[in-house]
């Protein structure tokens, strides 16, 4: 393999998959009970702000049932002893990167561990549950925190950067995303318009996207990243 100085790595929920958090679209189009549009859409939570804080809060708790897996070790692991540089930008909303050693983590969709308030744009670290009439702790206002999720039709975060880091790398690896959800969706081809980078999937079946990439290892994230990762680490 070429030595890579310059590495990207694009996950999705199926990196999460082995951890026990359930993907998006491996489940009848359900995502935990829910159809994505009645807890994932702006309009949602005005209709029903009490639902959608139920159900961030719901998974926000789950995070403390589960732990990261091989998959997200490996990524820590090439981030700490690649003589280089390694972003890690995922559409996941869980802390699993973090928690598996992970630094810098690109939150392109936001994050189950915060919480954002409307009125004053504070953004706090959250573990608990938060209500209507949860009150900010910076602006002491009732009814304005809302998960700092990134929703279907809201502006993704940290666009600037990303794509500073994809012009610039030289490997791009895209792990357990379904390639459904632009503009991560979009990122492989973004890659190849800006760079001669090499590109990578690591899924458990093609995903939508499969044939632009040069090379694709089908299979489970945590079986397939500890190899790749040594494999990197060896060039
Ligand atoms: P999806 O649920 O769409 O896709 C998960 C992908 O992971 C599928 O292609 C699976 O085949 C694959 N997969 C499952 N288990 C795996 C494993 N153990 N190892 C490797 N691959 C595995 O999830 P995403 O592509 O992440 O957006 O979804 C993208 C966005 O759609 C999410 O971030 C979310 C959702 O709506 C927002 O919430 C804004």
């Amino acid at each position: 393999m070429v030595r890579f100085k310059n590495i990207v790595i694009l996950t999705g929920a199926g990196i999460s998959a082995e951890s026990g958090v359930k993907t998006f679209r491996d489940n009848d189009g359900l995502w935990e009970n829910h159809h994505i549009e009645d807890v994932a859409t702006p309009e949602a939570f005005a209709r029903d702000p009490h639902l959608v804080h139920n159900f961030y809060n719901e998974r926000r708790a789950q995070l403390r049932a589960v732990k990261p897996n091989p998959a997200h070790k490996a990524l820590a692991k090439l981030q700490q002893e690649l003589p280089g540089t390694v972003s890690i930008i995922t559409q996941n909303v869980d802390d699993l990167h973090e928690r598996g050693g992970g630094e810098d983590i690109i939150h392109i969709h936001g994050e189950l561990t915060q919480i954002r308030c409307k009125a004053c744009a504070a953004i706090h670290t959250w573990q608990g549950d938060c209500t209507q009439s949860t009150t900010c702790p910076k602006c002491d206002r009732e009814a304005v925190l809302r998960p700092n999720i990134v929703w279907f039709g809201e502006m993704p975060f940290f666009m600037d950067t990303i794509i500073d880091r994809l012009a610039s790398c030289d490997l791009f690896i895209s792990v357990g995303t379904s390639g459904n959800v632009y503009p991560a969706a979009g990122f492989v081809a973004n890659v190849q318009e800006m760079g001669r980078a090499h590109t990578i999937e690591v899924n458990l079946e093609p995903s939508e996207g499969s044939s632009q990439f040069a090379e694709l290892r089908q299979g489970k994230a945590g079986e397939l990243l500890p190899v790749l990762v040594d494999e990197l680490l060896a060039s």
